[in-house]
């Protein structure tokens, strides 16, 4: 049954806000429907920032619902660019946006997403880029040329893939790690050593348990441990920090992230707030986390719109967490905890192609895959179900998974 809302004000034109805004439409949403950006660039998907854009400079190529944008007039959804909101009035349901101009809302959605993390002792530098915007994408791609000096900053997926991609440009690539082993906060450790040795391997100068202190005007960066490294580029990916300045200024609950429940609600009414910005209970640990991935943005886009459209049909999203990450040969998907109190691995991880399956107290809690894509789609849906199948069981070469998981999926599942 539609709501009497008439106004929808989504801040934010990343994957989660044209998500929602789309979503609406495709649901028979008849209100209005604004999406305000602060960035001038038609909305775009930002995994590819990080891969093929970085080969092939396609813009084009990575526009987000092009058809939906593209159809404004008929989808009724009003894009407003290169205009950040600046502040909320919660009271008044009004947000103010850069150019002094107010626009009243029935119902807000803030989906601001995230900011890259800097080192403020590389703040000054022109050769230190970030990584999270067509715009810094482009630069980037602009300096990696044959035979540049890159230098990465971090460890995590951002830093992997760009290394991977670095090396297919005929760069020379150095990463430095702060923590002893990459992938801290996103895979096993088992999985960052073969990560590790991958991109090894493949001729990227890794160092762990270092970071950059300087990046001096002589074309080098100069590590904590003093040595001195050549660099024509130096883009820092140390992980990033929520928008939710907005929220925290109109008194809504953050902590560098804004609380959420499964549909979007934030602790003022007729606000929400959805994707990166986020923080929310993550099933797979218990905990109130942001969750940054790119499937994430759309889950809960998906569960606002209903709740939105339809509030007492709609389902609270409760996804297990899940990501890819395309470093080099490597696809690595992970679902899930990363970490448990038994592990397995099921295929061989000399044959490059691999699982690692994490059990707590007797249930599968989590999943990372290495170039094992269809054992991956059907170990998912064993951590979704919370499956108390054994190692053993899982680990046989022969085992067929369909099978198993058809009966572990019914809800019969013994606790
Ligand atoms: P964002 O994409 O950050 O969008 C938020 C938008 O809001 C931005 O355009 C921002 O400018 C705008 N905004 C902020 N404040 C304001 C304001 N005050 N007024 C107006 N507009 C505002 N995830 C995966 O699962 N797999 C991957 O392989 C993967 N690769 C990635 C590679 C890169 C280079 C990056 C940066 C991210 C990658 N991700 C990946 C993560 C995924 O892209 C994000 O989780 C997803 O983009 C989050 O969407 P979002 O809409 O919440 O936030
Ligand atoms: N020096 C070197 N390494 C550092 C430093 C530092 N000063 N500070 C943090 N690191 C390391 C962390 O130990 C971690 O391994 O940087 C890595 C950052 O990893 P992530 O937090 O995963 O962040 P990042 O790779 O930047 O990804 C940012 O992009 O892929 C998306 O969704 C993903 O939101 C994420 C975002």
């Amino acid at each position: 049954m539609q709501t009497k809302v008439f106004h929808v004000v989504i801040v934010g034109a990343g994957m989660a806000g044209v998500s929602v805004a789309t979503r609406l439409r495709e649901l028979g949403f008849a209100g209005a429907v604004t999406l305000v950006s602060q960035e001038e660039e038609a909305p775009y998907d930002r995994p590819p920032l990080s891969k093929q854009f970085l080969l092939d400079g396609d813009a084009d190529a990575i526009r987000l619902q092009p058809e939906a944008l593209a159809a404004q007039a008929l989808a009724d959804i009003a894009l407003i660019r290169g205009n950040p909101a600046v502040a909320l009035d919660v009271r008044a349901r009004e947000v103010r946006l850069g150019d002094g101009r107010g626009l009243r809302w029935d119902r807000l959605v803030l989906a601001t997403g995230a900011r890259p993390r800097v080192l403020p002792a590389l703040a000054r530098s022109p050769r230190v880029q970030t990584l999270r915007t067509l715009e810094d994408a482009r630069a980037i791609r602009q300096t990696l040329t044959l035979g540049a000096r890159l230098l990465i900053v971090g460890g995590g997926p951002i830093g992997l893939e760009l290394a991977a991609m670095g090396l297919r440009l005929d760069a020379r690539v150095t990463l430095v790690e702060a923590a002893d082993r990459l992938m801290t906060r996103s895979a096993p450790a088992l999985i960052a050593e073969h990560l590790r040795r991958h991109h090894v391997d493949s001729g990227v100068d890794i160092r762990l348990g270092r970071s950059v202190a300087d990046a001096p005007d002589d074309g080098h960066a100069v590590l904590d441990d003093g040595a001195r490294v050549a660099a024509d580029l130096i883009v820092v990916g140390i992980g990033v920090h929520a928008n939710d300045e907005l929220a925290v200024q109109a008194g809504l609950a953050a902590d560098d992230g804004i609380f959420v429940d499964g549909f979007g609600r934030t602790t003022a009414p007729g606000v929400f707030a959805i994707g990166d910005v986020t923080r929310q209970r993550n099933p797979a640990t218990g905990r109130f986390e942001r969750i940054e991935t790119w499937s994430n943005a759309q889950g809960q886009a998906r569960a606002l719109a209903a709740h939105l459209t339809d509030p007492d049909n709609a389902v609270p999203y409760a996804e297990t967490p899940w990501f890819w990450s395309d470093q080099g040969e490597l696809r690595l998907q992970a679902a899930g905890a990363i970490t448990g109190d038994e592990q397995a691995i099921r295929g061989d991880p000399q044959s490059g192609r691999f699982s690692l399956i994490q059990w707590r107290d007797g249930r599968i809690v989590g999943v990372a895959a290495v170039n094992a894509a269809r054992d991956f789609h059907m170990l998912r849906r064993l951590v979704a179900a919370g499956s108390r199948l054994r190692p053993e069981v899982l680990t046989d070469p022969q085992a067929n998974l369909k099978s198993l998981i058809a009966a572990a999926a019914a809800p019969s599942t013994p606790a």
